[in-house]
């Protein structure tokens, strides 16, 4: 996830970006840049890479003065190198920006049909050309920001610098956040609380909507063009707990960052009339498709396992899922109506990109799901159906959470996709399907609500040294992923297994010292799952549900009930993941372990 800072006042201000910057590094980014005004004008130094390749920059080539905007790039449109690296210009004017600009492609054409040559492939540079373009028309900077931003679809967290106005910079945010910090004779904004700390303590945290003048002395800040106060708060935190944004863990902080994380994957991409633009795979290349094999490895294939349920629902094409690690290895009848597609929020495990390699190398269409941009797999697909990147932004701890859950949206927004292509499915079942999608982030925030009662439940299931994870249907794959969050954070043995499969051997193992989490859906095969409950208790195990809100009932055969809020059943899986990925949480942090970094397991798996 990008990081924005953005400073004025007495110091040099590109020291004091690249210091902030840093203090952003844990977020991820790909290339960094600084704009800066000095006497001589506005000028910028940016590099691919690492900060410290930008601050070689600047040794080389230094950029005095005491206004400036820095940014650190985390690519979503465009690859991640120098020319597409922030501050992006037009003019006199330079621009940083988070977030995406739903309709950056409109604006360009736009904007270039008046005259704007464009040097980059990002959204953001449609921002600097419209404030450039209002400049031009003898706005002044405040009014020229305010005119863009009203142009703007999409999540933004913009600062603005003009060369004609070298005592102020101009902010302003809409989904993104944005802190304003006050200082002594300094004001600094940034997109986290770690890059100011080293300044003051005092911030302001700005709002949708929020537009703010900033000069040396003071800050002005508006809501719809009228000067608004908002509350100053002072920060107590450590830089290392501001990283986290005050949560104990990165993977705390992930979890409760999935229903952002899923409006990112969500934004752009649902069209109206049941469309879903998904900017660089080729759904029109699936055409004449017969199957599709999905290949990945750990949660990704958990992720597979739902998104099989979802395209054969949705799209009726047949899915196979199959562990990348055995599926490079087996031999495939390929027919001309197969394509396979790689799921791996890194885009490095070395299993997935080789399958993808050798399925591709005997010209079959291959196709990624992915996370990170110009990563091996979605480099490998470039050519071939193109990549969906899930734009979770960086995840942290190495146990996967908003990787997981925005991949099971991909997957949903491919299945709608591929429908519609093919005519299997309606506009009207499409649009449905989209709606609920929209509506998705909102009962996410409510389940996470919901689920804060699973940090009480952490003294108990510790007690225990094994467990069963049991769900049906789409909750299938989740008892899996929960299974495997337990055990990979909190070092408990625990095996997820389809509810159905239980009399079939696992029930031996049950006593009261063996107990079960159930996720029971509101679907047709809850019936069937409250039986297998049922025969869990007549054998004395210990028994946590989950369940939908409506299903209190449950409590009388629960030793422990979680209710989540009742969805549509296609997105049941990534609801019922998040009290899965708490329960973890929680027992491992009531542990003691180390949750962000569990022994034995790294971020990529880049060896076979
Ligand atoms: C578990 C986890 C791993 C990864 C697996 C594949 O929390 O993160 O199981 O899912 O190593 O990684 P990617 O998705 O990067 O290919």
């Amino acid at each position: 996830m990008c990081g924005i800072v953005g400073y004025i006042g007495a110091q040099d201000a590109s020291e004091v970006l690249v210091e902030g910057l840093k203090t952003l590094e844990y977020r991820g980014y790909d290339s960094a840049g600084v704009a800066i005004l000095a006497e001589g004008g506005l000028d910028r130094r940016r590099a691919e890479g690492k900060l410290r390749n930008l601050s070689k920059r600047l040794k080389e080539a230094p950029l005095a003065g005491t206004l400036g905007i820095g940014h650190t790039r985390w690519a979503t449109h465009g690859k991640p190198n120098e020319t597409n690296a922030h501050p992006h210009r037009a003019g006199g004017v330079a621009v940083v920006h988070n977030g995406i600009i739903e309709n950056y492609a409109a604006l360009r054409q736009e904007l270039q049909a008046d005259g704007a040559v464009f040097t980059s492939e990002t959204d953001t540079e449609v921002v600097a050309h419209l404030v450039s373009h209002f400049r031009a028309q003898g706005l002044d900077l405040q009014a020229s920001v305010a005119a863009s931003i009203e142009r703007l679809e999409g999540a933004y967290a913009i600062a603005v610098v003009d060369e004609a106005y070298p005592d102020e910079f101009i902010a302003a945010r809409e989904s993104s956040p944005l802190i304003l910090a006050l200082g002594d004779d300094e004001n600094l904004v940034a997109s986290d609380l770690p890059a100011v700390l080293a300044h003051t303590r005092k911030v302001v945290f700005l709002q949708d909507g929020d537009l703010v003048r900033v000069t040396r002395g003071e800050a002005q800040i508006f809501a719809e063009g009228a000067l608004v106060e908002r509350p100053v708060k002072r920060v107590d935190w450590s830089p290392a707990a501001a990283q986290k944004g005050g949560y104990k863990h990165f993977m705390l902080k992930e979890i409760f960052e999935q229903p952002r994380a899923v409006t990112d994957t969500l934004t752009g991409r649902l069209g109206r009339g049941g469309e879903v633009h998904l900017e660089h795979f080729d759904l029109e290349a699936l055409k004449g498709i017969q199957h599709i094999s999905l290949v990945a490895c750990g949660t990704s294939w958990h992720a597979a396992l739902v998104g099989r349920d979802l395209i054969e629902s949705i799209a009726g094409i047949p899915v196979s899922v199959e562990y990348a690690h055995e599926y490079r290895y087996r031999r495939h009848i390929f027919g001309p109506g197969d394509a396979v597609i790689g799921i791996s929020q890194s885009g490095e495990t070395a299993d997935t990109l080789a399958a993808l390699g050798e399925v591709k190398a005997r010209g079959v269409r291959v196709g990624a799901i992915t996370n990170v941009m110009e990563s091996a797999v979605a480099r490998l697909s470039g050519d071939s159906l193109g990549v969906i990147y899930t734009h979770a932004g960086p995840e942290i701890g190495v146990a996967s959470t908003k990787a997981f859950t925005t991949q099971m949206v991909s997957l949903h927004l491919l299945a709608v996709g591929i429908g519609r292509t093919l005519g299997t499915l309606t506009v009207e079942e499409a649009t449905a399907e989209l709606e609920a999608l929209r509506h998705l982030p909102h009962w996410m925030e409510q389940a996470l609500e919901g689920a804060s009662q699973v940090a009480e439940l952490a003294p108990w299931a510790s007690e225990f040294d094994n467990y069963l994870f049991l769900g049906r249907g789409n909750l299938f794959p989740v008892a899996l992923e929960g299974a495997l969050k337990l055990k990979e954070i909190s070092y408990i043995h625990a095996e997820g297994y389809a509810a159905g499969e239980m009399k079939h051997g696992p029930i031996a193992l049950i006593t009261e010292h063996f107990p079960t989490v159930a996720l029971v859906g509101s679907d047709d095969l809850k019936a069937k799952v409250v039986s297998n409950i049922e025969e869990l208790k007549a054998r004395g195990g210990p028994v946590l549900i989950v369940a939908s809100e409506g299903d209190e009932d449950l409590a009388r055969i629960a030793d422990q009930l979680v209710l989540v809020p009742e969805v549509p059943e296609r997105l049941q899986p990534v609801i019922y993941s998040l009290p899965m990925q708490l329960l973890a949480y929680h027992v491992a942090d009531f542990l003691g372990t180390d949750v962000d970094q569990p022994r034995n397991l790294a971020k990529s798996v880049t060896v076979e």
